[in-house]
């Protein structure tokens, strides 16, 4: 059990007896707290502060059901504890099983009891009001954050879950895969939207392919570093503007610039690189010329998240085809790329399902 979790009503009475002998003040709250978010945060700090001590009284999950509905609690009451106790301002947190608590004030007599702006004095319940009165506890009605409370939280996570997950494309190049993807997302068959493209080349036609489908398309300068890496300034812009859009996944599409932190981190299991190679064979630049001059029977592409390493990612897909005789490396990429244009879609809606 956590620090500073309370196992029954009598434990909490000899706790109160403490209190009592050493002149300290004891301030009580009650509540479901199922799905803490700041509004209960700054509530309990502020109950805390009006006294030495907070204990916090909640609901256990029958009594949390009855109250709300068949769909609560979300988190079980020792979730709920766990979660209180580990809020440095709150000192215990006791379970109990009454729709009502008078049990509990009763048991611990706190010097005040609070309750959240959604209370008055007034109407608090009947008898639990009568007995803060007969046993002269202090009410105070604290101030509650506009718009934080377990119903609205639920409420803004299930329009989140509803609405359509949103993809952004990164490409360098001409921007035949970015089309193939537009047109998936075009048909409904992609499980979702392209909200944006970008691009570290201003002039890349995977802009122009992006503005054709009405989709945001915008240039990043990729600054100027050794290696031609992206500087740290652009790949905040990158990361900014994705979160901005409300990205979900992250599909590079001939994107040539290595990604690196914070991007990384940020969409970690939600980026995907495509490769003109079978991987682990040639990672990096060239892999059809390398394929061709190893005289290799076969080529393809791979499909993969992307993580620190060049190319090294976990593998999701990969498509083969033949290298003939008299192959050159464009030949071979425009093979390469009618396997491409029909696998990269599916995964991506695959991985969309997912996430
Ligand atoms: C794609 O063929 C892709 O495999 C390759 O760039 C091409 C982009 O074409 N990616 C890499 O080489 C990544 N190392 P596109 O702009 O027409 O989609």
């Amino acid at each position: 059990m956590p620090k500073g979790f309370i196992s029954s009503l009598e434990e909490i009475a000899s706790l109160r007896q403490e209190f009592e002998k050493s002149g300290k003040k004891l301030v009580l709250t009650n509540g479901a707290f199922d799905l803490l978010h700041v509004g209960h945060v700054r509530y309990l700090s502020e109950a805390a502060a009006l006294g030495d001590a907070l204990v916090v009284a909640i609901n256990g999950d029958d009594s949390v059901r009855e109250l709300k509905g068949p769909g609560r609690p979300i988190n079980s009451a020792e979730e709920r504890a766990e979660m209180l106790c580990a809020l440095h301002f709150v000192d215990h947190v006791v379970v109990f099983e009454d729709r009502r608590a008078s049990c509990v004030i009763e048991a611990i007599h706190p010097h005040i009891y609070t309750k959240g702006g959604d209370y008055t004095p007034d109407s608090l319940i009947d008898e639990e009001r009568a007995l803060l009165d007969r046993l002269g506890i202090e009410i105070r009605i604290l101030s509650l954050v506009p718009g934080k409370s377990t119903s609205a939280t639920l409420s803004d996570m299930a329009e989140a879950a509803d609405r359509p997950k949103r993809v952004a494309i990164l490409g360098s190049g001409t921007g035949s895969n970015a089309r193939s993807i537009l047109q998936a997302a075009a048909d409904g068959k992609l499980g979702g939207e392209v909200a944006l493209v970008m691009s570290d080349v201003s002039n890349a036609g995977i802009l122009d392919i992006a503005a054709e489908f009405g989709v945001p398309a915008i240039a990043i300068d990729p600054g100027t570093t050794k290696g031609g890496h992206l500087t740290d300034a652009a790949l905040k812009e990158i990361l900014d503007r994705l979160q901005a859009a409300s990205i979900d996944l992250v599909a590079l599409a001939g994107f040539t610039r290595i990604v690196r932190e914070p991007l990384l981190s940020a969409f970690a299991g939600k980026m995907l690189n495509l490769h003109p190679s079978l991987l682990p064979k040639y990672p990096g630049l060239h892999a059809c010329i390398k394929a061709i001059d190893s005289g290799d029977a076969e080529s393809g592409c791979t499909i993969h998240l992307v993580d620190a390493g060049v190319d090294t990612g976990e593998i999701l897909r990969q498509e083969r085809v033949p290298i003939q005789p008299d192959d050159t490396p464009a030949a071979l990429q425009a093979r390469i790329q009618t396997k491409e244009h029909v696998a990269y879609p599916k995964v991506i809606s695959e991985r969309l399902k997912s996430i």
